[in-house]
């Protein structure tokens, strides 16, 4: 019998899964202060993890751990050194939540170019005409829009963006110009360059040393006035500093972000008082069908894994 830790509830029709199966017996655990997970999770051969941090302090206790089990595919909060030098396996929810992320990019840039936020304030405080000249509003018809990042969520945009008749560029070190014309799309080599023509921009790729403050205030300042950009993968890739001063500035025209370098952000956070910006809290994979999938391939994924049938795609390499 395996012991699994569902670190922070998932949805119903995972624990199904587990409830139903011999061999797995589960427990949830919603207190993830470090002490709570220090005195936990030294019971359990596995755990589901959502934001809760996992580092060393807490990993080292974890005697009987052999897997992780993300759910989401984004693994910033997991000592990736630790797994490795202990032989603990990471596995992500790769088909779960792509096309929830790319429909969230898509409503972000919708939201942005059409004033969405501002038109809704107008009509309930009585503006019905006063106010609907003083903004300028976009089409996406026909725009340029610069996908950085093209693995699964940039490759559920493309199609999205192709939709709208785009022109859609992308800058991804890692893929091939094959590939990216394969999906209708056009690679460029040199970021700093390509800012200088597009209209939108949409990160989706991991945080790591190479992209931490890859978006900063001299490439802002390269964009065009009308740029909206949009960040759907991981606080940090814009610096948000220099994010606020290019919107103040008017550098660029919006900004649409699903996460921040710190979450939940501080008040102090200048950006949330800013009204360029249109804000959600790092909720693009939270529709209700995205939120199954992830709690059925989270456990899914424990259970392939312990009957070694786990497929390639979900474990990360280490
Ligand atoms: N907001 C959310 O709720 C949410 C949900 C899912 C994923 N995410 C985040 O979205 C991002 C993308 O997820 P994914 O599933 O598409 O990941 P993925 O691993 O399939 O694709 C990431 C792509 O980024 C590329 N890349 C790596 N370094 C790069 C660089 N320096 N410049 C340009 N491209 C680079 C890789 O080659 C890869 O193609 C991740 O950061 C993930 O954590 C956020």
């Amino acid at each position: 019998m395996f012991k699994i830790a569902i670190v922070e509830k998932i949805d119903e029709a995972g624990l199904k899964i587990l409830e139903k199966h011999n061999n797995f017996e589960y427990e949830i655990i919603e207190n993830v202060s470090k002490n709570n997970l220090i005195k936990e999770l030294p019971k359990y051969d596995a755990l589901t993890l959502r934001v809760a941090k996992l580092d060393s302090e807490i990993l080292k206790h974890c005697k009987k751990l052999k897997v992780i089990s993300r759910h989401g595919v984004g693994y910033d909060n997991v000592d990736l050194n630790f797994l490795k030098q202990n032989n603990i396996n990471l596995l992500i929810t790769a088909t779960a939540n792509a096309v929830a992320v790319a429909e969230h990019a898509m409503y972000m840039m919708l939201s942005l170019s059409k004033g969405v936020t501002y038109y809704d304030k107008a009509v309930r405080s009585g503006d019905f005409k006063k106010n609907v000249s003083k903004i300028e509003t976009y089409e996406l018809f026909k725009k340029e829009i610069l996908i950085a990042g093209f693995g699964r969520i940039g490759k559920n945009l493309i199609k999205r963006c192709l939709g709208f008749e785009m022109k859609v560029f992308v800058y991804d070190p890692y893929v091939n110009k094959e590939i990216i014309e394969s999906y209708g799309g056009k690679k460029v080599e040199d970021l700093n360059v390509a800012v200088k023509t597009i209209d939108f921009v949409s990160i989706h790729m991991p945080l790591n040393k190479e992209t931490k403050n890859l978006i900063d205030i001299n490439i802002l300042k390269k964009m065009k006035k009308n740029t909206i950009i949009v960040n759907t993968a991981r606080g940090g890739v814009i610096n948000e500093i220099d994010l606020d001063k290019a919107l103040k500035d008017k550098i660029i025209f919006g900004a649409g972000l699903d996460v921040f370098e710190k979450e939940p952000p501080d008040q102090s956070n200048p950006l949330l008082k800013n009204d360029r910006v249109l804000l959600s809290p790092h909720s693009s994979s939270f529709t209700k069908e995205c939120k199954i999938r992830m709690g059925i391939e989270t456990v899914q994924n424990i259970i392939n894994f312990f009957e070694n049938k786990i497929e390639k795609s979900m474990i990360v390499k280490l």
